[in-house]
Protein backbone atom coordinates (compact mmCIF):
# COMPACT_ATOMS: atom_id res chain seq x y z
CA UNK A 1 0.00 0.00 0.00
CA UNK A 2 1.47 3.03 -0.89
CA UNK A 3 -1.36 5.41 0.53
CA UNK A 4 -0.92 8.76 -0.59
CA UNK A 5 -2.43 12.33 1.40
CA UNK A 6 -5.78 13.05 2.05
CA UNK A 7 -5.99 16.37 3.12
CA UNK A 8 -8.84 19.28 3.94
CA UNK A 9 -10.49 15.66 4.71
CA UNK A 10 -11.98 17.31 7.59
CA UNK A 11 -14.36 19.65 5.94
CA UNK A 12 -16.10 15.93 5.18
CA UNK A 13 -16.33 14.51 8.46
CA UNK A 14 -19.79 15.32 9.56
CA UNK A 15 -21.10 13.91 6.50
CA UNK A 16 -18.49 11.35 6.67
CA UNK A 17 -19.78 9.35 9.50
CA UNK A 18 -23.74 9.34 7.84
CA UNK A 19 -22.27 7.77 4.41
CA UNK A 20 -20.50 5.90 6.46
CA UNK A 21 -23.74 4.63 8.16
CA UNK A 22 -25.42 4.32 5.11
CA UNK A 23 -22.94 2.32 3.35
CA UNK A 24 -22.49 0.43 6.08
CA UNK A 25 -26.69 -0.33 5.99
CA UNK A 26 -26.22 -1.43 2.28
CA UNK A 27 -23.18 -3.19 2.22
CA UNK A 28 -24.07 -5.44 5.22
CA UNK A 29 -27.48 -5.96 3.82
CA UNK A 30 -26.18 -7.13 1.05
CA UNK A 31 -23.68 -9.73 2.32
CA UNK A 32 -25.01 -10.88 5.26
CA UNK A 33 -28.56 -12.50 4.89
CA UNK A 34 -27.17 -14.95 2.43
CA UNK A 35 -24.43 -15.75 4.89
CA UNK A 36 -27.04 -16.16 7.69
CA UNK A 37 -29.33 -18.16 5.42
CA UNK A 38 -26.28 -20.80 4.66
CA UNK A 39 -24.97 -20.93 7.89
CA UNK A 40 -27.30 -23.68 9.08
CA UNK A 41 -26.96 -25.31 5.73
CA UNK A 42 -24.25 -27.88 5.19
CA UNK A 43 -22.33 -26.03 1.99
CA UNK A 44 -19.30 -25.03 4.25
CA UNK A 45 -16.77 -26.72 2.25
CA UNK A 46 -13.31 -28.10 2.58
CA UNK A 47 -10.17 -28.92 0.29
CA UNK A 48 -11.20 -32.60 1.54
CA UNK A 49 -14.71 -33.05 0.81
CA UNK A 50 -13.95 -31.96 -2.98
CA UNK A 51 -12.00 -33.80 -5.76
CA UNK A 52 -8.16 -32.41 -5.02
CA UNK A 53 -8.18 -31.21 -8.98
CA UNK A 54 -11.55 -29.95 -9.29
CA UNK A 55 -10.78 -26.33 -10.14
CA UNK A 56 -14.40 -24.41 -9.09
CA UNK A 57 -15.19 -21.90 -11.40
CA UNK A 58 -17.36 -20.15 -9.45
CA UNK A 59 -16.35 -16.01 -8.84
CA UNK A 60 -16.71 -14.67 -5.43
CA UNK A 61 -17.75 -11.05 -5.73
CA UNK A 62 -17.63 -8.06 -2.90
CA UNK A 63 -19.43 -4.71 -3.48
CA UNK A 64 -16.71 -1.82 -2.37
CA UNK A 65 -17.27 1.67 -0.64
CA UNK A 66 -14.90 4.57 -1.17
CA UNK A 67 -13.51 6.68 -3.16
CA UNK A 68 -10.88 8.86 -5.01
CA UNK A 69 -11.51 12.05 -2.89
CA UNK A 70 -12.47 13.19 -0.47
CA UNK A 71 -12.05 9.55 1.03
CA UNK A 72 -8.82 8.51 -0.59
CA UNK A 73 -9.47 4.42 -0.50
CA UNK A 74 -11.92 1.68 -1.79
CA UNK A 75 -12.78 -0.99 1.09
CA UNK A 76 -14.76 -3.85 1.17
CA UNK A 77 -16.81 -6.05 4.16
CA UNK A 78 -15.31 -8.97 5.11
CA UNK A 79 -17.34 -11.26 7.31
CA UNK A 80 -15.07 -13.17 9.45
CA UNK A 81 -15.16 -15.89 12.42
CA UNK A 82 -18.49 -17.30 13.69
CA UNK A 83 -20.58 -16.20 14.73
CA UNK A 84 -20.00 -14.09 11.53
CA UNK A 85 -19.23 -10.17 11.58
CA UNK A 86 -18.15 -7.66 9.02
CA UNK A 87 -14.60 -5.83 8.88
CA UNK A 88 -13.86 -3.10 6.86
CA UNK A 89 -11.03 -3.49 4.58
CA UNK A 90 -9.14 -1.43 2.77
CA UNK A 91 -8.38 -2.79 -1.12
CA UNK A 92 -5.16 -3.29 -1.30
CA UNK A 93 -2.89 -5.36 -4.46
CA UNK A 94 0.25 -3.41 -3.47
CA UNK A 95 0.49 -5.97 -0.11
CA UNK A 96 -0.28 -9.69 0.92
CA UNK A 97 -1.26 -9.63 4.12
CA UNK A 98 -4.95 -9.16 5.33
CA UNK A 99 -5.18 -7.64 8.78
CA UNK A 100 -7.89 -6.71 10.54
CA UNK A 101 -7.55 -4.61 14.55
CA UNK A 102 -7.18 -6.71 17.32
CA UNK A 103 -8.60 -6.86 20.76
CA UNK A 104 -5.35 -8.83 22.02
CA UNK A 105 -5.78 -6.20 23.88
CA UNK A 106 -4.59 -3.56 21.25
CA UNK A 107 -1.77 -1.79 22.28
CA UNK A 108 -2.18 1.10 19.44
CA UNK A 109 -5.36 0.45 17.45
CA UNK A 110 -6.83 3.19 15.70
CA UNK A 111 -10.28 4.32 15.09
CA UNK A 112 -11.99 1.95 13.32
CA UNK A 113 -15.96 1.46 11.95
CA UNK A 114 -15.97 -1.96 13.92
CA UNK A 115 -14.98 -3.13 17.31
CA UNK A 116 -11.60 -4.79 17.18
CA UNK A 117 -11.20 -8.69 16.40
CA UNK A 118 -10.84 -11.15 19.44
CA UNK A 119 -8.58 -14.41 18.79
CA UNK A 120 -10.58 -17.05 20.00
CA UNK A 121 -7.81 -20.14 20.60
CA UNK A 122 -6.85 -19.63 16.93
CA UNK A 123 -3.43 -18.59 16.58
CA UNK A 124 -1.24 -19.73 13.80
CA UNK A 125 1.85 -21.32 15.49
CA UNK A 126 4.91 -20.85 14.29
CA UNK A 127 5.90 -24.14 12.92
CA UNK A 128 2.63 -23.70 10.90
CA UNK A 129 3.42 -23.32 6.94
CA UNK A 130 1.23 -20.23 6.63
CA UNK A 131 3.64 -18.47 9.49
CA UNK A 132 6.88 -19.53 6.78
CA UNK A 133 4.59 -18.12 4.20
CA UNK A 134 4.73 -14.45 5.59
CA UNK A 135 7.89 -14.58 6.21
CA UNK A 136 9.22 -15.89 2.75
CA UNK A 137 11.83 -15.63 1.35
CA UNK A 138 13.30 -14.67 4.90
CA UNK A 139 13.66 -17.82 7.77
CA UNK A 140 10.74 -17.32 10.59
CA UNK A 141 12.27 -15.72 13.25
CA UNK A 142 9.68 -18.07 16.29
CA UNK A 143 10.45 -21.39 17.06
CA UNK A 144 7.97 -24.49 17.24
CA UNK A 145 4.01 -23.80 19.18
CA UNK A 146 4.84 -20.31 19.52
CA UNK A 147 3.06 -17.58 17.94
CA UNK A 148 3.47 -16.30 14.82
CA UNK A 149 4.01 -12.67 15.18
CA UNK A 150 4.06 -10.54 11.91
CA UNK A 151 5.21 -7.48 11.16
CA UNK A 152 4.41 -5.43 7.83
CA UNK A 153 5.40 -1.47 6.63
CA UNK A 154 3.71 -0.11 3.94
CA UNK A 155 5.53 2.13 1.84
CA UNK A 156 3.73 5.26 2.74
CA UNK A 157 5.67 4.59 6.45
CA UNK A 158 2.36 3.06 7.91
CA UNK A 159 2.54 -0.54 9.43
CA UNK A 160 0.77 -3.28 11.78
CA UNK A 161 2.02 -5.46 13.93
CA UNK A 162 0.50 -8.37 15.22
CA UNK A 163 0.14 -11.97 15.50
CA UNK A 164 -1.77 -14.49 12.71
CA UNK A 165 -4.75 -16.16 13.60
CA UNK A 166 -6.87 -18.87 11.49
CA UNK A 167 -10.43 -18.01 11.01
CA UNK A 168 -13.79 -18.71 8.92
CA UNK A 169 -13.98 -15.91 5.94
CA UNK A 170 -17.71 -15.93 4.97
CA UNK A 171 -17.51 -15.96 0.66
CA UNK A 172 -20.60 -15.52 -0.83
CA UNK A 173 -20.26 -17.44 -4.73
CA UNK A 174 -21.78 -16.11 -8.21
CA UNK A 175 -24.40 -18.71 -8.42
CA UNK A 176 -25.28 -17.59 -4.83
CA UNK A 177 -24.08 -20.40 -2.66
CA UNK A 178 -22.13 -18.92 0.48
CA UNK A 179 -18.82 -21.01 1.59
CA UNK A 180 -16.64 -20.89 4.66
CA UNK A 181 -13.33 -21.09 4.24
CA UNK A 182 -10.58 -21.24 7.00
CA UNK A 183 -8.45 -18.23 6.12
CA UNK A 184 -5.10 -17.05 8.00
CA UNK A 185 -4.58 -13.27 8.39
CA UNK A 186 -3.27 -10.86 10.48
CA UNK A 187 -4.49 -10.02 14.35
CA UNK A 188 -2.66 -6.28 14.53
CA UNK A 189 -2.69 -5.39 18.10
CA UNK A 190 -0.04 -2.55 16.92
CA UNK A 191 -1.02 -0.09 14.17
CA UNK A 192 1.38 2.90 12.94
CA UNK A 193 -0.23 5.44 11.01
CA UNK A 194 1.75 7.74 8.34
CA UNK A 195 1.94 11.50 10.35
CA UNK A 196 1.43 13.21 6.95
CA UNK A 197 -2.57 12.38 6.62
CA UNK A 198 -5.34 11.20 8.35
CA UNK A 199 -5.63 7.09 8.23
CA UNK A 200 -8.36 5.46 6.39
CA UNK A 201 -11.36 4.83 8.45
CA UNK A 202 -11.35 1.02 8.11
CA UNK A 203 -10.88 -1.76 10.48
CA UNK A 204 -7.99 -3.60 8.38
CA UNK A 205 -6.35 -4.37 5.08
CA UNK A 206 -7.22 -6.95 2.46
CA UNK A 207 -3.85 -7.64 0.53
CA UNK A 208 -4.23 -8.38 -2.90
CA UNK A 209 -0.77 -8.69 -3.79
CA UNK A 210 0.75 -12.09 -5.06
CA UNK A 211 3.23 -13.34 -2.33
CA UNK A 212 2.42 -16.78 -0.75
CA UNK A 213 0.70 -15.27 2.26
CA UNK A 214 -2.51 -13.51 0.53
CA UNK A 215 -5.80 -15.16 0.47
CA UNK A 216 -5.94 -15.27 -2.99
CA UNK A 217 -3.40 -17.58 -2.61
CA UNK A 218 -4.98 -19.67 0.44
CA UNK A 219 -8.48 -20.02 -1.97
CA UNK A 220 -6.16 -21.10 -5.09
CA UNK A 221 -4.45 -23.75 -2.42
CA UNK A 222 -7.83 -24.76 -1.15
CA UNK A 223 -9.01 -25.28 -5.71
CA UNK A 224 -11.86 -22.77 -4.35
CA UNK A 225 -10.66 -20.14 -7.29
CA UNK A 226 -7.97 -19.46 -9.69
CA UNK A 227 -5.06 -16.84 -8.89
CA UNK A 228 -7.41 -14.50 -10.47
CA UNK A 229 -8.74 -11.43 -9.09
CA UNK A 230 -9.94 -8.31 -10.07
CA UNK A 231 -11.48 -4.78 -9.14
CA UNK A 232 -14.01 -2.25 -11.05
CA UNK A 233 -13.34 1.13 -8.75
CA UNK A 234 -16.25 3.66 -10.23
CA UNK A 235 -15.75 7.12 -10.77
CA UNK A 236 -19.23 7.57 -8.51
CA UNK A 237 -17.82 6.20 -5.73
CA UNK A 238 -18.06 2.03 -5.20
CA UNK A 239 -17.59 -0.76 -7.18
CA UNK A 240 -16.96 -4.20 -7.17
CA UNK A 241 -14.15 -6.68 -6.52
CA UNK A 242 -13.62 -10.00 -7.45
CA UNK A 243 -12.01 -13.55 -6.88
CA UNK A 244 -12.20 -15.93 -10.03
CA UNK A 245 -11.83 -16.08 -13.99
CA UNK A 246 -15.55 -16.69 -15.46
CA UNK A 247 -17.11 -13.70 -15.29
CA UNK A 248 -14.38 -11.81 -17.46
CA UNK A 249 -15.84 -9.93 -20.22
CA UNK A 250 -14.30 -9.64 -23.97
CA UNK A 251 -12.29 -6.80 -25.04
CA UNK A 252 -9.88 -6.77 -22.36
CA UNK A 253 -5.96 -5.97 -22.91
CA UNK A 254 -3.50 -7.80 -21.34
CA UNK A 255 -0.22 -6.93 -20.65
CA UNK A 256 2.68 -9.24 -18.62
CA UNK A 257 3.73 -8.34 -15.56
CA UNK A 258 7.17 -9.01 -14.01
CA UNK A 259 7.14 -12.71 -12.46
CA UNK A 260 10.44 -11.78 -10.24
CA UNK A 261 8.65 -13.81 -7.00
CA UNK A 262 10.73 -11.83 -4.96
CA UNK A 263 8.50 -8.55 -5.95
CA UNK A 264 5.53 -9.01 -4.60
CA UNK A 265 4.11 -6.14 -6.88
CA UNK A 266 2.26 -6.19 -9.80
CA UNK A 267 5.25 -4.39 -12.09
CA UNK A 268 4.93 -3.35 -15.51
CA UNK A 269 7.82 -1.94 -17.81
CA UNK A 270 8.62 -0.12 -20.17
CA UNK A 271 5.92 2.30 -20.02
CA UNK A 272 5.86 6.11 -21.81
CA UNK A 273 3.18 8.49 -20.48
CA UNK A 274 2.00 10.62 -23.25
CA UNK A 275 -1.03 12.98 -24.15
CA UNK A 276 -3.47 11.42 -26.46
CA UNK A 277 -2.21 11.96 -30.00
CA UNK A 278 0.79 14.01 -29.03
CA UNK A 279 4.32 13.80 -27.63
CA UNK A 280 6.50 15.03 -24.93
CA UNK A 281 5.33 13.33 -21.09
CA UNK A 282 7.69 10.96 -19.41
CA UNK A 283 9.51 7.99 -21.06
CA UNK A 284 10.76 5.03 -19.60
CA UNK A 285 8.72 4.29 -17.05
CA UNK A 286 7.81 1.15 -14.70
CA UNK A 287 4.83 1.33 -13.23
CA UNK A 288 3.39 -0.67 -10.13
CA UNK A 289 -0.48 -1.59 -10.20
CA UNK A 290 -1.98 -0.18 -6.76
CA UNK A 291 -4.83 -0.05 -5.32
CA UNK A 292 -3.81 0.86 -2.08
CA UNK A 293 -2.46 3.94 -3.41
CA UNK A 294 -5.51 7.16 -4.09
CA UNK A 295 -3.32 8.40 -6.55
CA UNK A 296 -0.52 7.90 -9.27
CA UNK A 297 3.10 8.82 -8.84
CA UNK A 298 5.32 9.75 -11.35
CA UNK A 299 9.00 9.64 -9.75
CA UNK A 300 10.32 13.52 -9.97
CA UNK A 301 11.82 13.63 -13.65
CA UNK A 302 8.54 12.01 -15.20
CA UNK A 303 6.43 14.25 -12.65
CA UNK A 304 8.31 17.35 -14.27
CA UNK A 305 8.09 16.69 -18.03
CA UNK A 306 3.92 15.79 -17.16
CA UNK A 307 3.68 18.96 -15.12
CA UNK A 308 5.19 21.03 -18.06
CA UNK A 309 3.17 19.07 -21.12
CA UNK A 310 -0.32 19.91 -18.88
CA UNK A 311 1.09 23.89 -18.03
CA UNK A 312 1.82 24.05 -21.40
CA UNK A 313 -1.85 22.91 -22.84
CA UNK A 314 -3.61 25.33 -20.12
CA UNK A 315 -1.71 28.08 -21.55
CA UNK A 316 -4.14 30.56 -22.58
CA UNK A 317 -7.20 29.01 -21.48
CA UNK A 318 -7.74 31.39 -18.09
CA UNK A 319 -6.05 28.93 -15.41
CA UNK A 320 -3.86 30.24 -12.46
CA UNK A 321 -2.46 28.24 -9.89
CA UNK A 322 -4.35 28.48 -6.53
CA UNK A 323 -1.73 28.17 -3.58
CA UNK A 324 -4.02 28.59 -1.01
CA UNK A 325 -5.93 24.97 -1.85
CA UNK A 326 -4.02 22.82 -0.14
CA UNK A 327 -5.98 19.66 -1.19
CA UNK A 328 -3.16 18.47 -3.64
CA UNK A 329 0.33 20.01 -4.45
CA UNK A 330 -0.92 21.50 -7.45
CA UNK A 331 -4.58 22.65 -7.77
CA UNK A 332 -5.57 25.53 -10.50
CA UNK A 333 -8.52 28.21 -10.36
CA UNK A 334 -10.17 27.42 -14.13
CA UNK A 335 -12.49 29.90 -16.15
CA UNK A 336 -15.32 28.14 -14.53
CA UNK A 337 -16.06 26.33 -11.81
CA UNK A 338 -15.31 23.15 -11.65
CA UNK A 339 -17.79 20.85 -9.30
CA UNK A 340 -16.86 17.16 -10.85
CA UNK A 341 -13.42 16.20 -13.20
CA UNK A 342 -16.12 15.53 -15.79
CA UNK A 343 -16.21 19.63 -15.86
CA UNK A 344 -12.30 19.86 -16.66
CA UNK A 345 -12.64 17.73 -20.14
CA UNK A 346 -13.20 20.43 -22.34
CA UNK A 347 -9.89 21.84 -21.20
CA UNK A 348 -7.46 18.92 -19.93
CA UNK A 349 -6.55 16.08 -22.68
CA UNK A 350 -6.63 12.63 -22.12
CA UNK A 351 -3.09 11.13 -21.16
CA UNK A 352 -2.46 7.31 -22.43
CA UNK A 353 0.34 5.53 -20.95
CA UNK A 354 1.78 3.02 -24.16
CA UNK A 355 3.51 0.21 -23.08
CA UNK A 356 6.68 -0.17 -25.22
CA UNK A 357 7.09 -4.00 -25.87
CA UNK A 358 3.46 -4.32 -27.07
CA UNK A 359 2.35 -0.77 -28.20
CA UNK A 360 -0.75 -1.10 -25.43
CA UNK A 361 -1.99 1.53 -24.58
CA UNK A 362 -3.78 2.46 -20.60
CA UNK A 363 -5.76 5.63 -21.80
CA UNK A 364 -6.57 7.97 -19.03
CA UNK A 365 -9.38 10.68 -19.48
CA UNK A 366 -9.07 14.03 -17.78
CA UNK A 367 -11.32 12.52 -14.57
CA UNK A 368 -8.37 9.48 -14.42
CA UNK A 369 -5.91 12.22 -13.44
CA UNK A 370 -8.04 15.17 -12.13
CA UNK A 371 -10.05 15.94 -8.69
CA UNK A 372 -12.28 18.81 -8.26
CA UNK A 373 -12.21 20.36 -4.66
CA UNK A 374 -15.02 22.16 -2.46
CA UNK A 375 -12.88 25.47 -3.32
CA UNK A 376 -14.25 24.58 -6.84
CA UNK A 377 -10.49 24.43 -8.31
CA UNK A 378 -9.12 21.44 -10.40
CA UNK A 379 -6.09 19.20 -9.09
CA UNK A 380 -3.55 17.11 -10.48
CA UNK A 381 -3.92 13.42 -8.91
CA UNK A 382 -0.45 12.50 -10.21
CA UNK A 383 1.66 13.45 -7.43
CA UNK A 384 5.53 13.47 -7.17
CA UNK A 385 7.25 10.24 -5.94
CA UNK A 386 10.05 11.51 -5.57
CA UNK A 387 9.04 13.46 -2.50
CA UNK A 388 7.35 10.17 -1.02
CA UNK A 389 10.42 8.14 -1.06
CA UNK A 390 9.20 5.95 -3.39
CA UNK A 391 12.36 6.71 -5.42
CA UNK A 392 12.08 5.81 -9.31
CA UNK A 393 9.28 3.59 -8.74
CA UNK A 394 5.83 4.92 -10.43
CA UNK A 395 2.74 3.93 -9.29
CA UNK A 396 -0.72 3.51 -11.09
CA UNK A 397 -3.10 4.32 -7.82
CA UNK A 398 -6.73 4.20 -7.71
CA UNK A 399 -7.82 7.45 -9.68
CA UNK A 400 -6.06 6.21 -12.68
CA UNK A 401 -8.05 3.04 -12.59
CA UNK A 402 -11.28 4.44 -12.35
CA UNK A 403 -14.24 3.00 -14.47
CA UNK A 404 -12.34 0.16 -15.34
CA UNK A 405 -12.07 -3.37 -14.97
CA UNK A 406 -8.70 -4.20 -13.79
CA UNK A 407 -7.73 -7.70 -13.82
CA UNK A 408 -4.70 -9.37 -11.85
CA UNK A 409 -4.08 -12.86 -13.73
CA UNK A 410 -1.49 -14.22 -11.43
CA UNK A 411 -1.59 -17.67 -12.95
CA UNK A 412 -0.68 -16.53 -16.34
CA UNK A 413 1.60 -13.36 -15.04
CA UNK A 414 -0.90 -10.65 -16.88
CA UNK A 415 -2.34 -7.53 -15.65
CA UNK A 416 -5.67 -6.83 -18.18
CA UNK A 417 -7.70 -3.79 -18.11
CA UNK A 418 -11.47 -3.09 -20.20
CA UNK A 419 -13.36 -0.11 -19.60
CA UNK A 420 -16.20 -0.73 -17.71
CA UNK A 421 -19.39 0.62 -15.86
CA UNK A 422 -17.79 -0.06 -12.41
CA UNK A 423 -21.58 1.16 -10.54
CA UNK A 424 -23.03 -1.27 -12.24
CA UNK A 425 -22.93 -4.39 -9.88
CA UNK A 426 -22.17 -8.25 -11.72
CA UNK A 427 -25.10 -9.49 -11.66
CA UNK A 428 -25.01 -13.47 -10.61
C1 LIG B 1 -22.09 -23.14 -6.63
O1 LIG B 1 -20.74 -23.50 -6.87
C2 LIG B 1 -20.17 -24.31 -5.85
C3 LIG B 1 -18.70 -24.48 -6.18
O2 LIG B 1 -18.50 -24.69 -7.52
C4 LIG B 1 -20.93 -25.63 -5.77
O3 LIG B 1 -20.38 -26.45 -4.80
C5 LIG B 1 -22.39 -25.31 -5.43
O4 LIG B 1 -23.13 -26.49 -5.40
C6 LIG B 1 -22.96 -24.36 -6.45
N1 LIG B 1 -24.29 -23.95 -6.00
C7 LIG B 1 -25.34 -23.89 -6.81
C8 LIG B 1 -26.62 -23.38 -6.20
O5 LIG B 1 -25.28 -24.22 -7.98
C1 LIG C 1 9.92 16.11 -6.51
O1 LIG C 1 10.36 15.89 -5.20
C2 LIG C 1 11.77 15.96 -5.02
C3 LIG C 1 12.08 15.55 -3.58
O2 LIG C 1 11.36 16.33 -2.68
C4 LIG C 1 12.23 17.38 -5.34
O3 LIG C 1 13.64 17.46 -5.20
C5 LIG C 1 11.85 17.71 -6.77
O4 LIG C 1 12.17 19.06 -7.06
C6 LIG C 1 10.35 17.52 -6.96
N1 LIG C 1 10.06 17.67 -8.38
C7 LIG C 1 9.21 18.58 -8.84
C8 LIG C 1 9.08 18.68 -10.32
O5 LIG C 1 8.55 19.30 -8.12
Amino acid sequence: MMSAPEMDVNNCKKNLYLIWVFVGIILCCSLFPGCYADANQPQTQSKKQMHPNAIQSSSVVFPLGGDVFPRGYYYTAMIIGNPPKAYFLDVDSGSDLTWVQCDAPCKNCQKAPHPPYKPNNNLVPCKDPACAAVFWPKPTPCKGDTRCEYEVTYADQGSSNGMLVRDVFGLKLTNGTTIASNLVFGCGFNQQVPKTHPPPFVDGVLGLGYGKSSIIQQLSDMRLTRKVLGHCLSGKGGGYLFFGDDLLPSGITWESFSSNTLENHYVVGQVDLLPLGGRGGANGLTVIFDSGSSYTYLNSQAYEATLKMINKDLEGKGFKLSPDDQTLPVCWKGPVDFRSPLDAKKYFKPLLFRFRKTKNKLDMPPEAYLITTPKLNVCLGILNGTEVELGDRNIVGDISMQNKMVIYDIEKNKIGWVNADCSKFLKS
